[in-house]
């Protein structure tokens, strides 16, 4: 194999920024250097050559002997001029920016082919793990059934700090910011936005799906409530963030981002703090399950190092789901089982649950337990409601509608 010299324009020297220039400097194997570095305020002080910094874009992108651009920072529409540019400019990028990859796939995608280049992000869609290349090579075919996991490290270090420590959740975010976890804005975290523009990318490589995040029903952690937390120590289970992209038919695929009651025999009890963990259902062979650091300077620099690597040999993402006509589309048209917490019960519509198995009422929160339409749930004011927490039980909660219809048939004439 040939080994190529890679020029490399860096933006920004954040968490993974600095990670990442450090590592180049000691992978000497790569013949990959840093030529310069665009960042938003020369002032501060960093760890590398002040010669090397600069804040204007262009010194990069209109230097012709700089071939990489590797794209780590943290302003989505800041990042969308830059890496439009660079890929006009016929320079391959890598990118860790979920929310600008999330929302702009296509098109850049279209640039890149229109320039002859490469866009790679493996370090956009959690951290370390290396989904996106597993999800490109080995399932290339349509024998993928599911992708379902933790894809936020954030979240899941602040839920089992809660869990383990008992901190405040104001305590655990405040520490996953400090550990460089968190986005600049952690309400991307906590509110679930990450996690569904992580979704959104993974069901483009997985099914060949091409939705924005808007699409894709989603929540955060930030309505989970003590009531909740109690719910889930009487009966076992972990609360843990849960992105699921289920096929439920041929070229059918259910995708939602929710709070999900965990029980111990998933993998997924086990994932701690900023871990992440993808489980990869195949019709071949049965379930996978990938495991590794979500979130993080180090880990994040791993994938993006990957990256760079890979433009060695001028690797490039297929897209082969779409490629090979085999792509799926979104549907809604699945059921849930979820615990629906609330003060009043003038918010909720009991009528809008397929089934209800359990109801629980009290002076201070109340809870149902029951069966409803993904759809239903998308369009219910009272799921946007912040004073009301949905939480999924399960990660094998789709339901084929007709079963449910039929189960659930009996149990409504009863309500
Ligand atoms: N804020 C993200 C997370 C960083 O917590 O997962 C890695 O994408």
């Amino acid at each position: 194999m040939s080994n190529p010299k890679l020029t490399i324009g860096l933006f920004g020297f954040g968490v993974v920024g600095e990670g990442i220039y450090k590592v180049l400097q000691d992978t000497k194997s790569l013949n990959a250097t840093v030529k310069k570095i665009c960042i938003k305020h020369i002032d501060k002080v960093r760890n590398a050559p002040a010669e090397l910094f600069t804040t204007e874009a262009d010194e990069l992108l209109a230097d012709e002997e700089i071939n990489v651009i590797v794209e780590l920072i943290d302003d989505a529409e800041a990042a969308y001029h830059i890496v439009t540019k660079a890929l006009k400019q016929k320079k391959s990028v890598v990118s860790a920016n979920k929310k600008l990859l999330a929302n702009h796939l296509e098109e850049l995608v279209a640039l890149r082919d229109e320039h002859g280049v490469s866009l790679l992000y493996e370090a956009a869609v959690c951290g370390s793990v290396p989904i996106i290349r597993n999800l490109e090579e080995y399932y290339d075919n349509d024998l993928l059934s599911s992708v379902s996991g933790i894809i936020n490290g954030s979240t899941n270090y602040i839920l089992t700090k809660m869990k383990e420590e008992q901190l405040s959740y104001e305590l655990a975010l405040q520490q996953a910011q400090e550990l460089g976890f968190a986005e600049s804005d952690p309400t991307l975290d906590v509110e679930g936005i990450d996690a569904v523009n992580k979704l959104t990318i993974i069901l483009k490589h997985a099914y060949g799906i091409n939705e924005i995040p808007e699409d894709i029903l989603y929540n955060g952690i930030t309505h989970i409530n003590e009531r909740d937390i109690q719910f889930a120590n009487e009966k076992g289970y972990q609360i843990k963030l849960v992105a699921q992209s289920v096929q439920v038919d041929q070229g059918k695929v259910a995708a939602f981002v929710l709070p999900t009651f965990v029980a111990k025999d998933s993998q997924l009890y086990n994932v701690r703090n900023e871990f992440n963990g993808v489980l990869i259902g195949s019709k071949l062979a049965d379930e996978q399950f990938l495991y590794g650091k979500g979130a993080g300077r180090y880990p994040t620099s791993s994938a993006v190092l990957s990256d760079i690597a890979a433009l060695r040999y001028e690797y490039r993402y297929e897209y082969k789901k779409s490629e090979l006509g085999i792509a799926n589309v979104l549907t809604n048209e699945i059921f849930l089982k979820v615990y629906v917490s609330f003060e009043s019960w003038d918010t909720i519509d009991k009528e809008e649950f397929a089934e209800i198995e359990q109801v629980f009422k009290s002076n201070t929160r109340n809870y149902i337990v029951g069966i409803i339409n993904l759809d239903v749930l998308h369009n219910a004011e009272w799921f946007y409601d912040k004073s009301i927490s949905v939480i999924a039980i399960g990660e094998e909660v789709l339901y084929n509608p007709e079963l449910v219809w039929d189960q659930s048939a009996s149990v409504l004439e009863k309500l």
